[in-house]
């Protein structure tokens, strides 16, 4: 302990710590193997001949507390049916946040509207609503609200602005799976909530998404853009009522995903207790700042984000990110 393991001294740990790339650092198995099992026999592995997606989605919107949930292949197409559903086109704005995924631009960028960037706060690194009012203007559609590495925005202020400017507030909630502002889940604040189902995430199936609303409209709307704007309510000929794109969930994807969906609750949970230990030994180190939980907000931790003051540590932040 006298020498740091980088300058040749005993390390701390000689195992790898668990990695969210395999089994060492996940959980998954039998349940799994169960439903996707029940897929592969059925002979049914598109959405639309089985029950495994569809049942997911009501399972979704049940454990969320919300009416509606479409299912798709990825967040960023979760995020693109959002965009899509409202309505988002040329010559539009949306004002967002510039630290985040490429996943939260391309749902703007593909509808070619222009993505707005506000101003975050310094040690939440959320949105600043303040600013995000700053930028508004006539050509303002929405704001896309990214609860970053599983911190909920400051969403009382934005869901008002929102509503006083009369545009929408998506929420971008790839990272954050049961983070809760003031009681409240983060994805049923605003009008649309999008969730990833990417290896990294809480509850993961590779590849995945799901947009979840309340609004009967802009449900329609998503399961249309989701599924090439195929309307398929409407019997005989095939009714297409706008432009979407085939993000279609498949059933191996829908069966995995009901399994993550009954141990999600628990993968949040423990990552919980492991940042409120890790918190607590940590907060006395000069130079180092643990995660800002501002009061009525729950963490999610799909990271734990430090903040070094290099100076105080006499070392670049490579060297103590290395070390
Ligand atoms: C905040 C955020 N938004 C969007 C995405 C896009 O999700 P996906 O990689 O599933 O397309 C991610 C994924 O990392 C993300 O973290």
């Amino acid at each position: 302990m006298e020498r740091l393991a980088l300058f040749g001294g005993e390390p701390v740990r000689k195992k790898p710590l668990p990695t969210i790339s395999d089994k060492s650092g996940r959980n998954i198995g039998e349940e799994e193997l169960r439903l996707l099992r029940e897929v592969i026999v059925s002979g049914s592995l598109f959405r639309y001949s089985g029950r495994m997606v569809s049942t997911f989605e009501e399972e979704f919107a049940e454990f969320l507390g919300v009416k509606h949930a479409v299912a798709s292949t990825s967040g960023t197409a979760a995020l693109h049916v959002a965009t899509g559903a409202i309505g988002l086109g040329p010559g539009a704005d949306v004002i967002t946040t510039p630290i985040t995924d490429m996943g939260t631009m391309i749902a703007i960028l593909g509808q070619n509207a222009i993505p707005i960037f506000a101003d975050l706060d310094p040690y939440t690194y959320n949105l600043n609503p303040e600013d995000v009012e700053r930028r508004i203007t006539d050509k303002t559609k929405a704001i896309i609200a990214v609860h970053l590495f599983g911190l909920p925005c400051d969403m009382d202020p934005l869901r008002e602005i929102a509503e006083e400017r009369g545009i929408y507030l998506i929420e971008d909630c790839a990272q954050a799976y049961l983070a809760e502002y003031k009681g409240r889940l983060v994805g049923t604040i605003g009008d649309v909530g999008c969730f990833s189902m990417q290896q990294s995430k809480h509850m993961f199936t590779g590849d995945g998404g799901i947009t979840v609303t309340n609004d009967d409209e802009l449900a329609r709307k998503a399961r249309f853009f989701m599924d090439k704007g195929w309307d398929r309510t409407v019997k005989g000929a095939r009714m297409y009522h706008m432009l979407g794109f085939n993000y279609r969930m498949t059933e191996l994807q829908g069966a995995v995903a009901r399994a993550q969906l009954r141990k999600v609750r628990w993968v949040v949970e423990r990552r919980r207790a492991v940042a409120d230990a890790l918190t607590k030994e940590i907060s006395d180190i000069e130079g180092v700042t643990p995660p800002t939980v501002p009061k009525g907000c729950k963490h999610s931790y799909w990271l734990y984000p430090i903040r070094i003051d290099a100076s105080e540590f006499k070392a670049e932040l490579s060297e103590i990110a290395e070390a």
